[in-house]
């Protein structure tokens, strides 16, 4: 078989690492690919937005699967391109992956169907979005309705804070048409925990959980980050965390898609935080997480290809899904001043030291060629993952790893996985 991989991230290297592990795989592309991905797939150059020429591509290579990495080719209706021509991918069709799309309908949808999350209005009038807020309970969360690179997110702690965050969101279009319609929220407390599954349309298949870091510094400091590090499965996530969700939200979300004429094929990720009153969805996302990819895939024990194809076919009742029981740590290596100002170019040293290291990972997040050299190319640049028996293990594995690879400016968080201790 010959596969496309459409994306340029960790994630991306993580999904082309599995994929390079399937029997049935001869050839793998990734479009565009970066210079970690180049090791098992050949990069061509071409954006994940232009989906006509990836299609072009697919067809010219006869490529037997396509797999979607990311969220904005997938909302913006990359798979319903490839359908009209025939061709086979693994992903939602634009109509399924407004999911992740518009914050909106899937608030409206979990409300429709009973699916637990926090109270909530929509708004397309800022007028009366600031209206609504003098009668809301402070804190309370804003969230721009569409795609916003994670950051349409607010959380106000006054009524003040809110009023400016329903401007900047609505008025000033800080996030750009995302920004047209709004989601305010009711603002909760608890763990998150990011849940993986397949989707075939009917059923579902939940992978192991994981849990990210998002903000830039320790102890959850600084800035909102595209994340920092992962861990799994998250000790959170218990038994009766999963019966629940088993019960109330995850094949209601399939279930009610389907209801809604809009089927869903691929990766649903749930971001749910574990409140007093039990589980919540926080978001979902049409695509895998990243950096939870990066822990999630390496416990996996299936042949990722056979699982893409039992979604694309429907088929997927018929997979077991399976994993390690260990546990994976990934701490990202990051140019220092990520997320606001940061230099690239620097040559990467030390990666060959993870060659031939089991349970050792050294996935590109933002890297490329130049002048025969591997060099930074990105705020975040490396994700180090290490198994082990257990979490701490794994996490000692990981931040050793760290060691073994070398750029000037790196920059990583110290305490990946630090919550982990007080279980
Ligand atoms: P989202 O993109 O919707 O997952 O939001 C990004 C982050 O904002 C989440 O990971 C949470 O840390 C936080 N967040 C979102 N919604 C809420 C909420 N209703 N209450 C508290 N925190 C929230
Ligand atoms: N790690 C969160 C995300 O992929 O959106």
């Amino acid at each position: 078989m010959k596969v496309l991989i459409v994306g340029s991230g960790g994630r991306e290297h993580a999904i082309a690492w599995k994929v390079a592990q399937s029997p049935k795989v001869d050839k793998i592309y990734c479009a565009p690919g970066n210079a970690g991905i180049a090791e098992y797939a050949e990069c061509v150059n071409i954006g994940a937005m232009e989906f006509d020429k990836l299609a072009a591509f697919a067809k010219e290579n006869e490529i037997d699967l396509t797999v979607i990495g990311m969220d904005d080719p997938l909302v913006g209706g990359v798979v319903d391109v490839f359908e009209a021509e025939g061709l086979r991918v693994f992903g939602p069709r634009k109509n399924a992956a407004i999911l992740e799309g518009s914050k909106a309908f899937s608030k409206d949808l979990m409300k429709k169907y009973n699916i637990p999350t926090a109270a909530y209005e929509n708004f397309d009038d800022a007028e009366k979005a600031l209206a609504y807020l003098e009668t809301a309970e402070m804190p309370i969360v804003l969230k721009a309705d569409g795609l916003a690179l994670g950051k349409g997110v607010l959380i106000c702690n006054t009524l003040e804070e809110a009023k400016e965050g329903v401007k900047s969101i609505m008025m000033d279009k800080k996030f750009g048409t995302a920004g047209n319609q709004m989601v305010i929220e009711e603002f909760m407390t608890g763990r998150e925990v990011s849940v993986l599954s397949f989707v075939d349309g009917k059923t579902i298949r939940i992978m192991t959980s994981a849990q990210d870091h998002k903000r830039a510094l320790d102890g959850d400091q600084g800035l909102n980050t595209g994340g920092m590090g992962t861990f799994s499965p998250s000790p959170f996530y218990t038994e009766e965390v999963d019966e629940f969700c088993k019960k109330y939200i995850y094949q209601a979300t399939v279930d009610a898609m389907a209801a809604e004429g809009r089927e869903f094929k691929g990766i649903i990720f749930f971001g749910l935080m574990l409140t007093e009153k039990g589980p919540r969805v926080l978001e979902y996302n049409a695509r895998f997480g990243d950096p939870e990819t990066q822990v999630v895939l390496p416990r996996m024990k299936n042949d990722i290809v056979e699982v893409f194809e039992a979604c694309v076919d429907g088929t997927l009742d018929q997979i077991d899904l399976q994993f390690e029981d260990n546990a994976a740590v990934c701490v990202v290596l990051a140019s220092d001043g990520y997320p606001v100002a940061y230099e690239k170019g620097f040559e990467i040293k030390g990666l060959e030291n993870f060659k031939d290291k089991d349970g050792y990972y050294v996935f590109h997040a933002g890297s490329k060629f130049a002048d025969g050299k591997i060099v930074t190319n990105g705020g975040r640049v490396l994700g180090v993952t290490a198994t082990g028996a257990d979490l701490k293990a794994a996490r000692a594995n990981a931040y050793e790893a760290t060691k073994w690879v070398n750029f000037d400016n790196k920059y990583c968080r110290s305490d990946i996985g630090k919550a982990i201790d007080e279980v």
